[in-house]
């Protein structure tokens, strides 16, 4: 066997092997469980602004988009812009003239005005309302209808009702062979109750239940198992949907 694809093998088969071992799984959730009294993902920034993730995520998805080469990333969530500068990033270094469409329903004002002077401004757009409501979605279809390979991140509003509506919405926007992504699947694993006090999402109403929904119905995506199962510390357990046709 060549030097690469030995490396690739020896690499399959340690990544089959941690996915197996539902010890490590259950220290990666403790792990997380504990690092959240400290709001460890909210301690990053990119290229100068907050970004709301697990380092391990942000390297999925330079993969993703690397492999990907999309002309259009939709992401639902804004909240500081971290994670518009991230792919606007990805897009800058893959080349071309690819685009970042971003939708929130509360744009921030210093955040608005943050990301409108960062230099990755030139590759990003910003939408202000629902990510599920109609002369929203009628907007951002307009925008996706013009590109050749569109990516989405759904990372809004993480209860099973808004997210399985976002999958309604949006599934239909991400082009064959690229990716949706579905942050805060992890929620499904937290300990009932850790977030229902004043969230509206907790185990059994969250992204993975939408996703496991939608998924029920929909053949067009995949998990994208070979990624998912590496990171281990991500808030998106299984949230790496490829679509295959
Ligand atoms: C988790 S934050 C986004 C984090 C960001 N993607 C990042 O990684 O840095 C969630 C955001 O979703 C927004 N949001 C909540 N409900 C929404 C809705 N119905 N439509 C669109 N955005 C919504 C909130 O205002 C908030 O800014």
């Amino acid at each position: 066997m060549d030097p690469i694809s030995q490396f690739n093998a020896e690499r399959a088969a340690d990544i089959a092997a941690m996915a197996s071992d539902k010890e490590l799984h259950q220290k990666s959730i403790d792990w997380m469980l504990h690092a959240d009294k400290y709001k460890y993902t909210y301690n990053y920034t990119w290229m100068g602004r907050p970004i709301i993730k697990f380092p391990s995520d942000i390297v999925a998805t330079q993969q993703i988009v690397w492999d990907v080469k999309p002309d259009l990333i939709i992401e639902t969530g804004i909240a500081h812009g971290g994670s518009l500068i991230l792919s606007a990033s990805l897009l800058e270094m893959i080349g071309g003239d690819g685009k970042v469409l971003g939708i929130d329903i509360d744009i921030r004002e210093h955040n608005r005005k943050e990301i409108e002077s960062h230099p990755m401004i030139k590759r990003i757009s910003m939408i202000e309302g629902s990510s599920t409501a109609p002369e929203v979605i009628e907007q951002v279809q307009a925008i996706a209808s013009k590109a050749k390979r569109v990516m989405v991140f759904l990372d809004s509003l993480h209860s099973h009702e808004h997210v399985f509506n976002e999958l309604q919405l949006y599934a239909p926007l991400v082009t064959v062979g690229s990716y949706l992504v579905l942050p805060d699947t992890f929620i499904e694993y937290f300990p009932k109750g850790y977030y229902s006090h004043n969230r509206p999402w907790d185990v059994g109403n969250n992204p993975m239940t939408a996703m496991r929904a939608f998924l029920e119905n929909n053949d067009d995506f995949e998990i994208d198992k070979d990624l998912c199962n590496k990171l281990m510390i991500t808030e998106a357990f299984d949230g790496y949907l490829r679509r295959v046709k």
